[in-house]
């Protein structure tokens, strides 16, 4: 699957960036969060969404990448996120925000930097719906992927065949075509995708040949 990330587009042109990733037949739009603090850029909040959330039926993937995000998940919620992920580093509350999230109804994801280990959220990957594994450092698109996060997708792939555990892994960082096959064999579910995406003029037939390549 696929969830091509907004911040790869043009945000003076955000509602037609979302049509096109709706066009191109994914299944989620990637929304990065930034507040200056977690990360060193400030990107946008939950108005931004909100005001996207009418023109798009997709699936709206909110990666929050933000100090204390438990002070704005309701807020996120209201905005029409279907899927709130939060960065393990980023609270101390990690169990109760997921809990918040998964209470109303969301899907609830746990992101880790490319410094953090599989096992430092190993408390949590029973209620976790998604994991998110960054294949750069999070903070801006553009990024060169960081070859040594692979390790942690088939580790989380193997405790989820030992567990029986249902998370879905997704990465996020570099990700595109000469990385893709390796990453999806490796246990990636959920690619997300922001430059490589965008840089393609046609973005439908990106991802069919993205899906070819691994089948
Ligand atoms: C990075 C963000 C990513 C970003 C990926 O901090 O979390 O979602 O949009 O962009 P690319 O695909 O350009 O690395
Ligand atoms: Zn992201």
């Amino acid at each position: 699957m696929f969830s091509p990330s907004m911040l790869g587009g043009d945000f003076s042109r955000a509602g037609e960036d979302l049509e096109a990733i709706a066009a191109s037949g994914a299944d989620y739009a990637h929304f990065d969060v930034m507040d200056g603090q977690f990360v060193p850029e400030i990107t946008f909040g939950a108005k931004f969404i909100e005001d996207l959330r009418p023109l798009s039926d997709l699936v709206f993937d909110v990666h929050l990448m933000i100090e204390n995000p438990e002070r704005h998940i309701e807020r996120f919620i209201k905005a029409g996120a279907d899927k709130i992920t939060v960065h393990a580093e980023s609270t101390r509350h990690l169990w109760r925000v997921l809990s918040m999230i998964k209470e109303s109804g969301k899907d609830a994801g746990v992101a880790i930097n490319p410094a953090t280990s599989v096992s430092f959220i190993e408390p949590v990957l029973s209620i976790a719906d998604s994991v998110l594994v960054m294949t750069v450092n999070p903070g801006w698109g553009g990024q060169k992927f960081i070859p040594q996060t692979v390790e942690k997708i088939k580790e989380l792939d193997s405790r989820r065949a030992e567990s029986g555990f249902d998370y879905t892994i997704g990465a996020d960082g570099g990700v595109g075509r000469n990385n893709i096959q390796h990453l999806f064999q490796s246990g990636m579910d959920i690619a997300v995708m922001g430059t490589s995406f965008f840089n393609e003029e046609d973005k439908g037939s990106f991802l069919r040949s993205l899906e070819e390549s691994v089948e």
